[in-house]
């Protein structure tokens, strides 16, 4: 097969493939199909501001509920030995608590199981119903505490705000593009147990549908900071803006990646973002400046002591940090559509189809475009063969998840396949390598792809 300078040279739009071309006329096209196959999946913005923009605007997240959820995990604590810790009366008795409030609310709730240190430990996801399953946007908190203390800023705190959030989603009849999933994480403090389990437990293609995970780790810290995680730029700057909205200043989250429940997702390459309002780090001069408190103490001087109590919160901090959570999860959750463009990239090169053989495909690169493919991905199949119904044809997406164009009919005999479908493909970057997959499962009639083409 010749790969000549026509594969994927962008009919309507070549400024934003000249590159491609000119990678392809050196011979680099399979370098440059390398490279972009493996680069770090993002939570694809999809209006070219940076950002995505949601249909509806969160709404606030009332303080006082997430204070009634921190109360009931204090009283919890107290009249279970002290703490909610992995393995002991108090961690199952928060899961109750939050999965009640949750099911009354109309939440799937799951509760999953695994074992540490000889105990029996829990996380309970909660699925909202609805919203596309192959785009699933995903927020947790850890549930459990150290054995030292009730744990309410740690993480109380976070737990209390997706709560407050989920249960916000149903008093909204929220009907996002995404699909809605929380975690309650368990064992957190013992190494990241719970969210580590999951992650490890997940099929790799349910894997790929997440999105977006989001950690709320300490976010009412008594001496606060205004902390966003350094992560996946989209999730990361949608927290900035509201915070930048509020004339809020916030500053990156330092204290190490691998702290918290998102590790194990960023380590499954799922982008991650968060915030946290600081724990046993000192606050500085300069950011007792920005942020009032005390320079010189740490953000939370109870952070894993028996003083983690109910009034180790700052109750504005933990407001925000809660609306911000809101913020994120509605404007992250909706994928706005974008008008038809009609660029269209194309590779006219043939590829033959070897006869009841082995899958084939014909590759257009895309490059230069902002967010995701269109819910309305037309895609070009100029196919020349003798028996159509031996083929079986699919979409290929950068990521490698495949859309099925047409299957095989031993009754469809007619010459050729040439027509244009339409792929709902909003839930794909739309930059990278896009393959047309096909296969001729019948012997004896054969043919190649004549052309392959994507229009945005
Ligand atoms: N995960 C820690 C705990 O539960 C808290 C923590 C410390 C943290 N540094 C962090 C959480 C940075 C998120 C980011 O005890
Ligand atoms: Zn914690
Ligand atoms: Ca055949």
């Amino acid at each position: 097969m010749n790969l000549s300078s026509r594969s994927s040279i962008p009919v309507g739009r070549r400024r934003a493939a000249a590159p491609v071309a000119v990678l392809a006329a050196a011979g680099l096209l399979a370098t440059a199909f390398t490279s972009t196959a493996g680069a770090a999946p993002t939570l694809q913005d999809t209006t070219g501001a940076g950002a995505t923009v949601a249909a509806v605007a969160a709404p606030d997240i009332p303080l006082a509920n997430v204070k009634t959820h921190l109360n009931q995990l204090a009283s919890i604590a107290a009249s279970n030995g002290g703490n909610r810790a992995h393995g002991r009366p108090g961690y199952k008795a928060s899961v109750d608590y939050v999965r009640s409030k949750l099911d009354a609310a109309g939440f799937t709730t799951t509760l999953q199981q695994f074992t540490s240190g000889g105990a029996t430990g829990y996380n309970l996801i909660a699925d909202w119903p609805g919203g596309d399953a192959n785009q699933v946007l995903f927020a947790g908190a850890h549930l459990d505490s150290v054995t030292s203390g009730a744990g309410i800023n740690d993480n109380g705190s976070g737990s209390a705000g997706i709560l407050e959030t989920a249960l916000a989603v149903s008093r909204a009849q929220y009907k996002p593009t995404r699909h809605l999933r929380f975690a309650w994480w368990g064992a957190e403090e013992l190494g990241l147990i719970g969210s580590k389990y999951y992650v490890n437990n997940l099929p790799s293609t349910e894997r790929s549908k997440i999105k977006g995970y989001l950690n709320f780790d300490m976010i009412g810290s008594p001496n606060p900071g205004y902390f966003v995680y350094d992560d996946d730029p989209t999730i990361e700057k949608t927290f900035k803006d509201y915070f930048a909205a509020l004339g809020v200043p916030t500053e990156i989250e330092t204290e190490g990646d691998g702290r918290s429940d998102h590790a194990p997702f960023k380590n499954a390459g799922i982008p991650v973002g968060g915030l946290f309002s600081g724990a046993d780090y000192v606050k500085t001069a300069a950011q007792a400046q920005k942020w009032g408190g005390t320079a010189g103490q740490a953000f939370d001087r109870c952070y894993h002591s028996s003083c983690d109590s109910i009034s180790n919160v700052n109750d504005t901090a933990l407001d925000r940090n809660s609306d911000a959570a809101a913020h994120a999860i509605w404007t992250l959750s909706e994928t706005s559509t974008q008008p038809p463009s009609g660029d269209t990239y194309e590779n006219t090169a043939d590829v033959a189809i070897p006869d009841n053989g082995a899958a084939v495909t014909s590759t257009v690169t895309v490059s230069g475009r902002t967010g995701n493919a269109p819910v309305a991905l037309k895609v070009g199949v100029d196919i020349v063969h003798t028996y159509r119904g031996d083929l079986v044809i699919g979409l290929v997406a950068p990521d490698g998840s495949t859309y099925p164009l047409k299957n095989s009919s031993s009754s469809d005999s007619a010459d050729n396949v040439q027509t244009t479908y339409t792929v709902d493909a909003s839930g794909e970057a739309a930059n990278g390598a896009w393959k047309l997959k096909v296969q001729d499962i019948a012997a004896q009639d054969t043919g190649y792809v004549n052309a392959f083409r994507l229009t945005f």
